[in-house]
């Protein structure tokens, strides 16, 4: 007989009339209506439900039922995101000082990490498609090149699929990587959904990789904050893993959302085949829809196809990457006009796309009211002459110092036009996705300025770590 799942236990526990003498405080008998159905299965490591970090009952069932369904040597849940995750999973495969190979697209958790470990990164840029701007794929080529010019690198990180969708063929740079004994975590953040079709394939613990950290809250049915870790292979200690979780996670991690974690795994598990199947045909039916369309574009979707876009290995179907080059609307103008007139929210926009994000939850009318705003658009905006696409810095910031040296070091808020030739003393980073532009250590060129002044005006929200950002001062070394 198939084991209760964590929600079923949680649900009988909540409805049984045992005498709450523990955490948390709302003691199942919230004063607030709204909370009350989540607070009856909200509990603290109690008798017979485990603990997360020393799992060996019902939290430990379900983590083997997800290192199988994901085909990893182990698999661990995460309840504070893939930030948690990155930042374990970094210190668990470096020594302070060391040096690592990171796209420099990594999501500031990245950076973070970096900061913590004292790490030496070697940026590698990925080149950024002609037709659109987006950064494409890490090609195992450049990580090679990289590993020639500095063997002593201990550990390589990229993301992939990126927030745009674009993956990275991770079986030949984990081949690359390999020949040298050099282990590489993936961020697949963005891509926990892969490998359970043919359409979305391209999923990083079956490529090989040593380390993969995916946040099932993104592209999966399960709770914001979600996320799991799975090991990959004997490159990564275990033991050492398990360490670094206890340091970057919460001691009481929270039972709703391991439940949910829980549900995920088992639904994919019992249907995944049948859901994936119907949303592959939701968003083939999306596709044709979307081929009419004259002046918007969709990455990858009716009329455009990968072959179109040399610096993309792959492209998740998932995201819709919606185009606006040549409509005379900026992304963030676009995202606005979905918002006002069709009630669209978007999950982000840049300077010249906005992005929609699908799953296996969408109904058929969610793709369909999409399509239907789209072709409505379409036949209102004035095609015009396509600009620059480029809208990140193709281009390495000269690297003055470390992020790490930075701190503890004197600095001075300054007016952000004054800021040429001088050397940053915070991140600049465009929100979302959270990509650091900028890093300490770095310095500012007018180039930089001006990319910025640019994302600036086409309405792209650009975030200093002091916030000065806002009022056109950052902070930079005295
Ligand atoms: C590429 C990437 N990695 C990691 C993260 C962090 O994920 P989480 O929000 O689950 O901590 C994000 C969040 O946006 C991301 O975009």
């Amino acid at each position: 007989m198939k084991e209760q799942s964590l929600a079923e236990k949680l649900r009988q526990y909540g409805a049984g009339f045992t005498c709450p003498m523990h955490m948390p405080g709302h003691k199942r008998n919230s004063p607030f209506p709204w909370m009350e159905p989540l607070a009856k299965m909200d509990i603290t490591e109690i008798d017979g439900f485990d603990n997360l970090h020393e799992a060996d009952g019902v939290l430990k069932e379900g983590m083997e039922r997800m290192a199988r369904l994901w085909g990893s040597r182990r698999s661990f849940f995460l309840v504070n995101g893939s930030t948690c995750g990155i930042l374990a999973g970094i210190c668990s495969l470096t020594n302070p000082g060391d040096k690592i190979l990171m796209a420099r697209n990594c999501h500031r958790s990245v950076y973070h990490a970096v900061e913590l470990n004292r790490l030496r990164p070697v940026y590698l840029m990925p080149e950024a498609d002609d037709a659109t701007g987006i950064l494409g794929s890490i090609r195992p080529e450049a990580v090679r090149a990289a590993l020639e010019e500095n063997p002593d690198i201990e550990l390589a990180v990229l993301t992939s699929p990126t927030y745009e969708g674009v993956i990275s063929d991770i079986a030949s740079i984990v081949q690359v990587l390999h020949e040298r004994g050099i282990p590489l975590l993936v961020d697949e953040a963005h891509g926990a959904h892969l490998g359970f079709s043919e359409a979305f394939s391209g999923g990083a613990v079956q490529a090989g990789a040593d380390l993969v950290v995916q946040s099932l809250h993104k592209t999966l049915p399960s709770l914001t904050q979600t996320a799991a870790i799975h090991v990959g292979s004997i490159l990564v200690d275990e033991d050492a893993l398990r360490r670094q979780l206890a340091i970057f996670e919460t001691s009481s991690p929270s039972y709703l959302l391991m439940a949910s974690i829980d549900s995920c795994v088992r639904l994919l598990e019992e249907k995944g085949p049948e859901l994936f199947r119907q949303y592959e045909e939701r968003l083939k039916r999306f596709s044709e829809q979307v081929s009419c369309l004259k002046h918007l574009r969709v990455l990858g979707y009716g009329k455009d196809s990968i072959e179109n876009h040399p610096a993309f290995w792959s492209l998740d179907k998932s995201k819709l990457v919606l185009l606006t080059e040549g409509t005379g609307l900026t992304g963030p103008a676009f995202a606005r006009h979905l918002r006002e007139s069709f009630r669209i929210e978007l999950e982000m926009a840049q300077s010249n796309y906005g992005l929609a994000m699908t799953s296996i939850c969408d109904s058929d009318q969610n793709l369909e009211q999409l399509a239907e705003a789209l072709w409505i658009l379409d036949g209102r905006v004035f095609p015009c002459e396509k600009k620059s696409a480029c809208s990140t810095p193709p281009l390495l910031p000269e690297q003055a110092a470390y992020a790490w040296e930075v701190r503890n070091q004197e600095v001075w808020e300054t007016d952000i036009e004054e800021a040429e030739g001088r050397v940053l003393a915070e991140y600049i980073w465009a929100y979302p996705p959270g990509i650091p532009l900028a890093v300490p250590g770095e310095r500012v060129s007018g180039q930089m300025l001006s990319s910025w002044r640019k994302m600036e005006e086409a309405g792209v929200c650009l975030k200093s770590s002091t916030g000065g950002m806002a009022e056109g001062t950052i902070l930079l070394l005295g």
